[in-house]
């Protein structure tokens, strides 16, 4: 039988676990297609770099996930989206996936009141995020939260517990819960952490993430293009790390099962 290019896996990164969050909802909303991941964690935090670091940084890993043979790539990382989006897609000639945190249906769901955006020092920083906010024209409405410590948390498998809870307890300090109608975590990393945020704000504030939108963008892509994988009954997935600590890749699993495990995908 012909190579047949549909059947190539789709490659996924981040800087580190925050992107299995993002490969979990693709696993589940695409069960047909096979996936691979790279964490960057021997990098990660990539939000602390500056743009032309990450820009290497994310070109050495696409080049790892080519060398896998990949038909398209999911940056599963809102920071690495917004310093790099443009260059991996001058570069490769496959479909470059990126993310955005999810301000957009923040709106609806705030109901006049502010928004939250808890991301990294790049991510809030960018041209990307400036825009988005200004297109949208909510650029006074929204409070900007970086959060790198919340990344190493995650990077540590630090998602449940009293000091994931006094970390997050710190970001939101001095904000007043009345006036927020809804948080965006704008971190692929934080989704991991969207109990604990649940549970320190104790209140009825909406959280919202982009892996969902992301994954569906990805699925449309897929169709439209004629490279949906059809006849896949034995879905794959292969984890790798930067880090050589074999700890890793076990985390990662365990975090994707956490992610797996969980009903979101309507
Ligand atoms: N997970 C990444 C994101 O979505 C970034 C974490 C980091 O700073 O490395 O922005």
């Amino acid at each position: 039988m012909d190579f047949n290019k549909n059947e190539l896996s789709i490659g996924v990164f981040d800087s580190g676990m925050g992107g299995i969050s993002v490969l979990g909802d693709l696993m589940k909303l695409m069960p047909n297609e096979n996936f691979i991941y790279y964490g960057d964690s021997n990098n990660a935090p990539y939000g602390l770099k500056s743009v032309e670091e990450i820009v290497n940084l994310s070109i050495n890993v696409c080049d790892f996930l080519i060398s896998k043979g990949v038909k398209g790539i999911v940056i599963a990382c809102n920071t690495a989206t917004s310093a790099a989006v443009k260059i991996l897609r001058k570069k490769y000639n496959i479909p470059i996936i990126g993310m955005e945190p999810a301000v957009k249906p923040a709106i609806r769901m705030a109901k006049n009141k502010k928004i939250v955006a808890l991301a990294t020092p790049i991510t809030l920083k960018e041209k990307k995020f400036k825009n988005l906010l200004k297109k949208l024209n909510i650029e006074d409405d929204i409070i900007k939260i970086p959060a790198p410590e919340l990344v190493c948390m995650v990077e540590n498998g630090n998602i449940q517990g009293e000091k994931a809870k006094e970390q997050v307890e710190n970001y939101f300090n001095n904000i007043n819960l009345e006036e927020i109608g809804a948080i965006v975590l704008g971190c692929t990393h934080f989704v991991f952490l969207k109990d604990i945020i649940k549970n320190v704000l104790g209140y009825n504030i909406k959280i919202i993430d982009g892996n969902l939108g992301t994954a569906k963008h990805l699925k449309n892509i897929l169709k439209n293009s004629n490279m949906i994988y059809k006849n896949n009954d034995n879905q794959r997935v292969e984890i790798y790390n930067s880090s050589n600590n074999e700890k890793m890749i076990e985390l990662s699993y365990k975090l994707l099962e956490f992610i797996i495990k969980q009903d979101n995908i309507a």
